[in-house]
C-alpha cells in the first residue's frame, strides 16, 4: 500500500487531502501541518524553508514515504528544490492555477486570491509571465482569509464582514467587463467556498487545484511497486496540537485520519 504525506502549514490541506483519498482509495496517508508556524503567509521566505525542511526532517524520522503533496502554495512557491533535494520520494506541490484560469476566462479580468507569501514570491510573478501575459491580473494577498477558514473549520462563528473585506478586491470592474475567474491560490481558501459563492457580488468560477492535484499523484503511483506499509495507517501529526484537541480529533476523523499526534520539531518558532 503506498504511503502518502500531505503537509500544509494547518487545515488548508484538507481541501486536497479530499481528493487525494478519492484518486488513490487504498493508500495510507499522513496528514502533517506545520500548526507551531501558521500562518506560513505571514513568514519570511527563509523562515518557510527552514520550517519545511524541519517538518520532513522529523517526518522522515517516523515514516518512509512513497510520495509527498505539498498542499500550501505558500511553501510549495518557494521550497519544491529544497525538499527534492534533500529526499529520494517524489514532491508534488501545489502553485496558484495561473494557466488554467488564464485559458477559461472570458472577460479577460482574472484574480489570484493568496497569502500575502505567496503574492510577493518570483515564483508567482513568472507563473503570470509565462502564462497570463494576455490577461488583466489582480493579485490579492488575504491577511486574515487562512484564519477564518480555521475558524470555519473548527466551527466556530464566521466574521463575515471581515470575510467580505478580505475577498472584496478581487472582484474588479474595468472598461465595461468584470472579473470572471478566481484562482484560489491557498490550499485553506476552498475550505470558505461556501461563504465565497454566497458573499460575491456576481457569480465567477472559482478555481481549486486540488483535483488536478490527486491526478498527478495518483499517476505517479501508478505502477509503482509499493513496500507493504499497511500497518503506518492514517494519521494527522501536527506540530503544535491546540487547545480543544477532541473537537479537532472529530474533524479530521471526517476526514478519514483516525488519530491526532504530535511532531515535535527540533527547531523553535522564530519572528516573522
Ligand atoms: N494553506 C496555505 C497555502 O496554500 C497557507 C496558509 C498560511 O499558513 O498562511 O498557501
Amino acid at each position: 500500500m503506498p504511503h502518502i504525506v500531505v503537509f500544509d502549514s494547518g487545515l488548508g490541506g484538507l481541501s486536497v487531502l479530499k481528493e487525494v483519498r478519492r484518486a488513490c482509495p487504498n493508500a495510507d496517508i499522513s496528514y502533517v501541518a506545520d500548526t507551531a508556524g501558521f500562518p506560513y503567509g505571514a513568514l519570511s521566505e527563509q523562515e518557510v524553508v527552514r520550517r519545511v525542511l524541519a517538518t520532513f526532517q522529523a517526518v522522515v524520522a517516523r515514516r518512509s514515504p512513497d510520495i509527498a503533496v505539498i498542499a500550501c502554495n505558500t511553501a510549495s512557491t518557494l521550497v519544491l528544490p529544497f525538499l527534492r533535494a534533500s529526499h529520494g520520494f517524489p514532491f508534488v506541490g501545489t502553485v496558484p492555477a495561473v494557466k488554467p484560469a488564464a485559458e477559461q476566462t472570458r472577460s479577460g479580468l482574472i484574480s489570484i486570491l493568496a497569502t500575502p507569501g505567496t503574492v510577493k514570491r518570483d515564483y508567482t510573478q513568472a507563473l503570470i509571465a509565462a502564462y497570463a501575459a494576455h490577461v488583466d491580473v489582480t493579485l490579492v494577498g488575504a491577511t486574515g482569509l487562512a484564519a477564518l477558514a480555521e475558524a470555519a473549520m473548527r466551527g466556530e462563528p464566521v466574521d463575515e464582514q471581515a470575510l467580505r473585506a478580505e475577498v472584496a478586491p478581487v472582484f474588479v470592474e474595468r472598461t465595461g467587463r468584470r472579473t470572471d475567474t478566481v484562482v484560489l491560490a491557498c490550499t485553506h481558501y476552498p475550505l470558505l467556498l461556501d461563504y465565497l459563492e454566497r458573499l460575491a457580488p456576481w457569480p465567477v468560477t472559482w478555481i481549486d487545484p486540488a483535483p488536478a492535484i490527486a491526478r498527478r499523484v495518483a499517476s505517479l503511483l501508478a505502477g509503482q511497486v509499493q513496500a507493504d506499509t499497511s500497518a503506518e495507517g492514517t494519521e494527522a501529526l501536527f506540530t503544535a496540537i491546540p487547545d480543544g484537541r477532541a473537537a479537532l480529533a472529530d474533524l479530521l476523523a471526517g476526514f478519514g485520519l483516525a488519530s491526532l499526534d504530535a511532531l515535535p520539531l527540533a527547531i523553535t518558532r522564530s519572528a516573522p
